[in-house]
């Protein structure tokens, strides 16, 4: 097992990464009591994932008053019903100031759980063991938790940073092929972001990858988590560098808006996101010809989207970029590369391009 730090002062914690955890339950219930001050655990999951992972964190807790907590699969259930209920459970159940949550499961279930967490008694302490590849490199770190409005994704949450996060690799195993490529898509966006060598590397891997062998996944996601760590230490609130993590999302969030959230998966619409970013860097600024079919072999080989099934109106997918959360005063704001492994964020870019590349991938 590996660890790294994300360092935050007072708000620092460790990321553990390795196989065969979940199962050993003397060395997860060491690790887990080292973050949790109380005897009261709640523990946060869905259905599906409690039956594969839930009885191997409950033993391991066998030390603690526990109470699970079942949500809804999927992200319909990202909701401020579900946060109603969850909070009603935790009353209802007694769990006071020094509880401590844990998320197992997917994204869904680490952002819902993460924003009850900030707010149940104006913030309890969570955990968390994320079971899907996305969650594993991305949203179990960095302190971004939230659930959907009506109007929009994300439009509720708050920043507040886990204990811990345990990455159990071995979780992988029973991921569907389709989540676990949607994954993959932000594992290629550090790549692109922060390091040409880790691009490089997914490249040299790709089978390995496909074949989800252990040495190569516990790389990638030491090397996502490490790069996705050093960002939210330099920038935890997001008002500078951390935009760079959304490469290509101002794009895929329109998709998906634009789509209904229904007919891509969160990491597909980054995976289009990215071939449309790329190419529109290529165009514009001085990212190098050929980056842009590099970027595409890679995400195609890993089984990934590289385009849109069906037509968009430009002029919407304009629209809905606009209501992107980097737009500031009316002014769009794209992130955009200079080089594999060179990401900024920039509002400084030609807009009529910007329409011409939106109209090529969409109509
Ligand atoms: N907080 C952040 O910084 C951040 C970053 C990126 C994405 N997100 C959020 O993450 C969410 C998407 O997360 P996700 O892609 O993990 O989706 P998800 O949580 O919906 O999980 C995908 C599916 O896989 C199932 N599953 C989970 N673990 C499994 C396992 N080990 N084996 C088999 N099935 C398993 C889930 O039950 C679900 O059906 C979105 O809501 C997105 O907004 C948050």
């Amino acid at each position: 097992m590996q660890t790294l730090s994300v360092n935050l002062d007072d708000r620092s914690y460790p990321i553990h990464i390795g196989s065969q955890i979940l199962c050993d339950s003397d060395r997860l219930s060491g690790l887990l009591s080292l973050a949790i001050k109380g005897k009261q655990v709640a523990l946060f999951t869905n259905s599906l994932v409690n039956n594969l992972y839930g009885s191997a964190v409950y033993q391991a807790l066998s030390g603690y008053s526990v109470d699970v907590f079942e949500m809804g699969d999927g992200e319909a259930h990202k909701s401020l019903d579900t946060y109603n209920q969850a909070i009603n459970f935790l009353m209802e159940k007694r769990h006071n100031r020094t509880t401590c949550l844990i998320a197992l499961g997917g994204g869904v279930v680490g952002d819902l759980t993460g924003f009850v967490a900030a707010t149940y008694q104006r913030g309890v302490d969570f955990i968390q063991i994320p079971t899907t590849l996305l969650a594993q490199v991305d949203s179990s770190v960095g302190g971004k938790t939230a659930v959907n409005h009506s109007r929009g994704k994300n439009m509720i949450g708050a920043f507040h940073q886990p204990k811990k996060v345990v990455i159990d690799i071995d979780c992988l195993s029973s991921l569907p092929t389709r989540q676990y490529a949607a994954g993959l898509a932000e594992v290629v966006k550090y790549g692109i972001i922060a390091d040409a060598k880790f691009f490089a590397f997914l490249e040299e891997h790709r089978q390995g990858l496909m074949d989800k062998d252990e040495q190569i996944l516990a790389q990638i996601i030491m090397r996502s988590c490490e790069i996705k760590s050093e960002v939210v230490a330099a920038d935890e609130k997001e008002s500078g560098v951390r935009a760079v993590l959304n490469y290509g999302h101002t794009f895929a969030h329109a998709i998906e808006n634009l789509t209904g959230y229904g007919e891509w998966l969160h990491g597909e619409a980054v995976s289009i996101g990215m071939v449309m970013a790329t190419d529109f860097s290529e165009r514009s600024y001085l990212l190098p010809q050929g980056a842009r079919l590099r970027v595409e072999r890679l995400l195609e080989d890993l089984g990934l989207p590289i385009a849109l099934r069906e037509p968009l109106s430009a002029e919407k997918m304009l629209q809905a970029m606009g209501m992107d959360k980097k737009t500031t005063d009316g002014q769009l704001r794209l992130v955009v590369a200079d080089a594999i492994g060179e990401a900024r964020i920039t509002g400084d870019f030609d807009a009529d391009l910007l329409k011409a590349v939106l109209s090529e991938y969409c109509e």
